[in-house]
């Protein structure tokens, strides 16, 4: 994926309730995401048909939240396949939120497995890594997240491509809390991730931040360096505080 790029995702989660409602959400999007800021919003994948068939004319890139860790089709009750959700018209997947780590006890085999699952169906994949509370403040956010993003190497080379892969990183303690790292402190560990991933996977990904990024500090956040765009959770479930950020990367030059 591009790093001159900037990206500004959506991530609506278990949101809204209606189908009408992500109809509105999306139609709010069309206008957004020309230029060098590559806008997405990820439906529950009940309401995705709908959201891709009105977005299917704008720049807006529609993804998941998720998809299976088994097969395209098969006696997988309960799933959504990689496959499913291309054929629906999905673009990208988010894989390892920490909800997902966290409510569905995802481990790092199973997030391989569906990074190989959602590269084979030709999605792309933003991949999420972020350290708890306790981590932060035992010191031990870098060693958590060299851990999470080692299942990068979990992977045979033949099966993940590099040009799909967007890194995310968003600390735990900092989705929906209102509470952010410092500038610096996103600064450092961007730059941390970045050499990671340079070093040990040979690879210059995107690395977006995310946690609380609301219309207000957008901006800030915009300009840190190392900083390749955002996954927004709560403040993308209203046009009004989600174009401001959208328009925050725009801005940069
Ligand atoms: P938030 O969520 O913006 O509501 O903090 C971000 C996320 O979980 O991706």
């Amino acid at each position: 994926m591009s790093i001159f790029v900037k990206y500004v995702i959506g991530n609506w989660k278990l949101n809204p309730k209606t189908p009408a409602e992500s109809l509105a959400l999306a139609q709010g999007l069309q206008a957004l995401g020309a230029g060098k800021v590559k806008v997405g919003c990820t439906p529950s994948f009940v309401h995705l048909a709908g959201v891709t068939d009105v977005l299917k004319t704008s720049d807006v890139w529609v993804g998941v939240q998720d998809v299976s860790a088994f097969g395209a089709t098969g006696a997988f009750t309960g799933d959504v396949s990689a496959v499913q959700v291309t054929e629906l018209g999905a673009k990208f997947t988010l894989i390892g939120h920490s909800e997902r780590r966290q409510y569905h006890g995802e481990s790092d085999k199973t997030l391989a497995q569906k990074m190989i699952n959602a590269h084979l169906a030709n999605l792309v994949v933003v991949f999420c890594v972020g350290e708890s509370l306790d981590e932060y403040q035992s010191g031990l956010a870098f060693n958590v997240l060299d851990k999470q993003l080692s299942v990068l190497h979990q992977i045979d080379k033949s099966q993940i491509n590099a040009d799909k892969l967007i890194i995310a990183y968003e600390p735990v303690w900092a989705i929906g809390t209102g509470l952010t790292p410092t500038l610096d402190e996103i600064k450092k560990t961007h730059a941390h991730i970045k050499h990671y991933l340079s070093t040990q996977c040979h690879a210059d990904l995107p690395v977006l931040y995310g946690g609380s990024v609301n219309d207000k500090n957008a901006s800030d956040i915009a300009s840190c360096q190392g900083v390749d765009g955002v996954l927004v959770g709560g403040a993308s479930l209203k046009i009004e505080s989600f174009a401001p950020i959208v328009s925050a990367f725009s801005q940069l030059s």
